[in-house]
């Protein structure tokens, strides 16, 4: 049994080689925070001296970008009547090396990488990602046509979970970690699927990949990797219970200590209001002054007048019952009975909600600005230019837009869960009184609780300037680099290490 002290882990013989793997990373292809931290965790390890690398799909978006791309030659994987390419290159920005499996047949598609452009999934998801899974197993046994085999393997969502399940027996076998981003999304399929993706029959069982009489990619991941963990310790916690646990507390439950929450970072190079270049104007703590610029900026980007004296709130994010946007809507007109206040909105998802959007825009013309569909340049000068950042998600695993809110000296009005209630300090009076509160936060998510916190915000920020701006530097000066975050797992990994080493030793 393991006992409650932390015992000393191994000393590496060597650099640790990690392979991460994902179906998006940042600037490669995006759709959400997972491409942010599939890109900035692996550089962040590099940073700390260790050897890790990328893989992804090779989408044409990602083929386009790549720095200096080699094909490395043939995957050779069984089954599969086409060649399968491996292609090696680098990060745009930095030497981060990444692969990609050049499968034209499944991957060779404009746009987003799990849906088509009407926003339906792709029908052929389950096979696009059990390749993707099969290709990793070869390149985690070094049996890809390079010569470096990592130590661990690190998978991220569904589209990996099939990976470390593949990577159960032999020896020689990288260590396994997996990430849970969401753990709503759980890549289920359905039997005729299973199926036809050539899975052994055994595995179609519960102590399987079987979920309520489906395929679960998720579930591999979960069940066959030596560590699990999810993006904040609070939905770690909020996941093991049945109301956030999609079906699957019971089993996360089971991993005992070796499931965890390890929060996200920010990508310094790519969020910081000092340098950013996709802002209209640059600043720091010391010249916070300068940021009324970018709100001057932002109102003219989406059609409002420029009004300075505004109370700006922004939202950026996918339209999904996740994010909590009906609340937005439903306070939304009340909110607006205000002249001085203003809403900016970046958003794209489900139709009805863009839909409800654009036409309270249109009735709002002069206080709410609305622009539907995904823009990097566009997101950066909302949290630039708003004067406070709604987020009230129903759940967020971690949330990285109220971190890069902070980090841009705009408070964020958050719903306390997940992620949001582990890098969001409440502005309680005696918070505020101490100087530690960085934002607004609320218990339930209803529509009411969202307005009072709003409501909160603007009394602050209207009778209280100087406790306001202690507000924002609190939040600016909050430490959310990946450094502290790589290292926990890099914790991980040796962890993982320890226990594909010594199996019995497993809890
Ligand atoms: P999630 O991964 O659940 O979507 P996160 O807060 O972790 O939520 O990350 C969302 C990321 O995607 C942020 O970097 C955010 O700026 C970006 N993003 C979301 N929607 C858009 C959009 N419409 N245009 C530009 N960036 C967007
Ligand atoms: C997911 C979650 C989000 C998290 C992101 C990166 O998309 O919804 O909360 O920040 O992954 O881990």
């Amino acid at each position: 049994m393991a006992s409650s002290a932390v015992a000393p882990l191994p000393r590496p013989p060597k650099q640790l080689r990690i392979l991460v793997a994902s179906s998006e990373a940042h600037p490669l292809i995006k759709t959400g925070g997972l491409a942010d931290v599939a890109a900035s965790l692996p550089i962040a390890l590099r940073a700390l001296g260790e050897d890790a690398r990328l893989v992804l799909p090779g989408y044409p978006a990602a083929m386009r970008q790549l720095r200096n791309p080699q094909p490395r030659g043939a995957l050779v994987l069984a089954g599969y009547r086409r060649p399968i390419g491996l292609i090696q290159g680098l990060h745009p920005e930095t030497e981060l090396p990444i692969y990609l499996i050049d499968a034209p047949e499944y991957f060779a598609r404009e746009g987003n990488p799990y849906s088509d452009p009407t926003g339906r999934d792709w029908g052929d998801n389950a096979d696009r990602f059990m390749l993707f899974c099969r290709a990793l197993v070869l390149l985690a046994r070094g049996q890809g046509p390079i010569d470096w085999q990592p130590d661990v393997f690190h998978g991220n969502d569904w589209q990996t979970g099939l990976a470390p399940w593949l990577l159960n027996d032999g020896a020689g076998l990288p260590a396994r970690v997996f990430t849970i981003h969401n753990l709503a999304y759980q890549g289920l399929f359905d039997r005729a699927t299973f199926d036809r993706l050539r899975l052994p029959p055994a595995a179609w069982s519960i102590s399987g990949l079987e979920f309520h009489q489906r395929l679960s990619f998720i579930k591999g991941g979960i069940l066959c990797s030596e560590r699990v963990n999810t993006v904040s310790p609070t939905y770690a916690d909020e996941v093991r219970t049945p109301r956030f646990g999609c079906g699957l507390d019971g089993l996360l439950r089971k991993l005992g200590g070796r499931f965890c929450g390890i929060l996200n970072g920010i990508d310094d190079r790519v969020w910081n209001p000092a340098s950013d270049p996709l802002i209209a104007q640059n600043y720091d703590a010391e010249r916070l002054v300068l940021k009324v610029e970018n709100k001057l900026a932002v109102q003219r980007a989406l059609g409002l007048p420029r009004h300075e004296e505004a109370l700006v709130l922004g939202y950026i994010g996918r339209l999904v019952e996740q994010k909590g946007v009906d609340l937005i809507l439903a306070i939304l007109p009340e909110l607006l009975k205000d002249p001085l206040l203003q809403v900016l909105i970046l958003a794209a998802g489900e139709p009805h909600l863009e839909q409800a959007l654009l036409d309270l825009a249109a009735a709002h013309s002069r206080q709410l600005g609305v622009f539907i569909g995904y823009d990097e340049r566009l997101a950066h000068q909302i949290e630039a230019g708003c004067d406070a950042f709604l987020m009230p998600s129903r759940f967020e695993p971690c949330g990285l837009n109220q971190l890069y809110s902070l980090r841009y000296g705009t408070p964020p009005i958050v719903h306390r869960t997940g992620g949001l209630a582990d890098t969001v300090i409440p502005a309680t009076d005696e918070h505020l009184r101490a100087g530690r509160a960085t934002g607004f936060v609320f218990n339930e998510p209803r529509p009411e609780a969202l307005f009072a916190a709003i409501d909160q915000a603007r009394r602050l920020y209207r009778t209280d300037p100087p406790a306001w701006r202690r507000l924002i530097l609190t939040g600016m000066a909050q430490d959310f680099s990946w450094t502290q975050s790589a290292q926990r797992y890099l914790r991980l990994y040796h962890e993982a290490l320890a226990d594909r080493l010594s199996p019995a030793s497993d809890p």
